[in-house]
């Protein structure tokens, strides 16, 4: 039997890494990756990747030219394969209907009709990004309408890993979610994606539904996450008012096994490619089916996050008499997680914006994220940037004569830093704000951050 060819539309923070790990545990399966965008294709064929995960530079130069291959030539490469994964990006529409919350599915479409444009054999088209629930109908009307004499199947395998751990996610995934549709072509689609996983995931790990059940799953895992982030963040607001320490109260619920330890930890907020952008993707669902109180019960997960980050500007604010006019801020870490560098809704964005509107000169350190991806995040040129915003090669640099230090990631380099000395260099009184609270070292000390002596910071 001819090995398996696998080929996937979009080289992305999800497509990247997910094949990789295929190519990396099914020798026996070629796979290529293709991008309309010529430059991230050179990256991902050169030592330098354009998407930094622990663990998948390895994997990548492992088995590049192997049985893992890169490539802009999208037609042949889809023409080629048995199964083609769709791992295009589905951004929030900007613009006409449902604009603010629907996803903007033009990639996914354009990628169908490509599909169905190239030919070449009958083909099991997988559903990667996030998409609303029945956007597979969609997707299988273009393949059918081609009229092309094969046939597709259209299969939901959405995506759950988390950037930062992706590759352990991919390797040891809670769960593979792969729907399909209940006719027995469609199991038949459903087993060989299945047969995919089954290479290095325990079988009872791999969930197979219905096609509408897979699609909505993927919205509402996100959706839960995303709410436990608001509810702890609007417990914190209660703790800051009253004497109780959040971490505490996370500590304390999370020892209950019904609710759990983990994704309780609160924050300026939460931020990503895929939170904001799946609930409001779910709210416009719940209005579409007239469901408009569902859609805004969902809606205050949002509200309750914008508040989040407008609060944690509002006390940096009170806490520096009102103004930070011509103060310079240190802003340390910019990705909107550690471990990552991406700066896709990073909540950073938002707070630097209104700290540059107060008119504050920020320097800004973060270990991965680049000088450009801050700047077009800002909406700001390299030339509006001078005297405002100062891009430091390290967290020393940024801190250096700052009035006050904001802790927006949590990257475990800025807990070695000895808090200590930095003070003695910045201007003087300083503060610090880990993202929620102004801290003094003895505090800073408790969560697990390196400072010695006493005061504030
Ligand atoms: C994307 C989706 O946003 C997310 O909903 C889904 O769960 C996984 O895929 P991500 O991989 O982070 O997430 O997106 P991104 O890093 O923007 O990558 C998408 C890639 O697709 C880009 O490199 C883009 O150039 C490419 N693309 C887009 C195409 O090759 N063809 C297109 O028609 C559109
Ligand atoms: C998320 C989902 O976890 C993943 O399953 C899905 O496929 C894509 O979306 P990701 O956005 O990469 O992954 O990161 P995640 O670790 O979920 O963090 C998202 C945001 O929530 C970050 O800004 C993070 O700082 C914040 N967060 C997370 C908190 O504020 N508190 C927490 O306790 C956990």
């Amino acid at each position: 039997m001819e090995a398996m060819k696998i080929c996937c539309i979009g080289a992305g923070y999800v497509g990247g890494p997910t094949m990789a790990m295929i190519a990396h545990k099914c020798s026996d399966i070629e796979v290529t990756v293709v991008d309309l965008n010529e430059a991230r294709i050179a990256a991902w064929n050169s030592g330098d990747l354009p998407v930094y995960e622990p663990g998948l530079e390895e994997i990548v130069s492992q088995n590049r030219e192997k049985n893992l291959f890169f490539s802009t030539d999208v037609d042949d490469k889809v023409r080629e394969a048995d199964v083609i994964f769709i791992s295009v990006n589905t951004p929030t529409k900007d613009y006409g209907s449902g604009s603010g919350q629907a996803a903007d599915l033009r990639f996914v479409e354009s990628c169908a009709r490509g599909i169905a444009r190239a030919g070449g054999g009958d083909k099991i088209v997988v559903e990667k990004s996030t998409v609303p629930v029945r956007t597979a109908q969609m997707v299988k009307e273009i393949l059918d309408s081609s009229n092309n004499g094969h046939s597709y199947q259209v299969i939901s395998n959405p995506e759950f890993l988390a950037e930062g751990t992706a590759m352990t996610d991919l390797e040891n995934p809670d769960r593979v979610l792969i729907g399909g549709d209940t006719s027995d072509a469609g199991q038949v689609a459903v087993e060989k994606v299945v047969s995919i996983y089954a290479q290095w995931v325990p079988r009872e790990r791999i969930i197979t539904t219905n096609l509408w059940s897979s699609e909505l799953s993927k919205l509402t895992a996100n959706a839960f996450l995303a709410q436990r982030i608001s509810s702890i963040n609007a417990i914190s607001a209660l703790c800051e008012a009253s004497e109780a320490n959040v971490d505490e109260v996370a500590k304390a619920i999370g020892t209950d096994s019904r609710i759990g330890p983990k994704f309780l930890k609160s924050s300026i907020g939460f931020g990503g490619s895929c939170f904001q952008k799946d609930v409001l993707n779910l709210c416009y669902l719940c209005r579409h089916f007239d469901l408009p109180q569902v859609a805004e019960y969902w809606e205050q997960v949002i509200r309750m996050n914008e508040y989040q980050k407008e609060r944690f500007v509002t006390r940096l604010l009170d806490s520096m008499f009102n103004t930070v006019s011509g103060k310079r801020i240190a802003i340390l870490g910019y990705a909107f997680k550690k471990d990552t560098n991406d700066a896709r809704e990073s909540p950073a964005i938002g707070i630097c914006t209104r700290l540059l509107e107060e008119k504050a000169n920020l320097a800004i350190y973060d270990p991965r994220v680049t000088k450009q991806s801050i700047l077009s995040t800002l909406g700001w040129s390299e030339e509006s940037a001078k005297g405002r915003v100062e891009f430091c090669t390290s967290a020393e640099e940024a801190c250096q004569k700052s009035h006050a230090i904001a802790l927006l990631t949590e990257w475990d380099e800025f807990k070695e830093l000895d808090y200590t000395k930095i003070y003695e260099k910045m201007h003087q009184p300083a503060i610090l704000f880990d993202g929620r609270n102004l801290l003094d070292l003895e505090e800073l000390r408790k969560i697990g951050y390196r400072a010695n002596g006493i005061g504030r910071v």
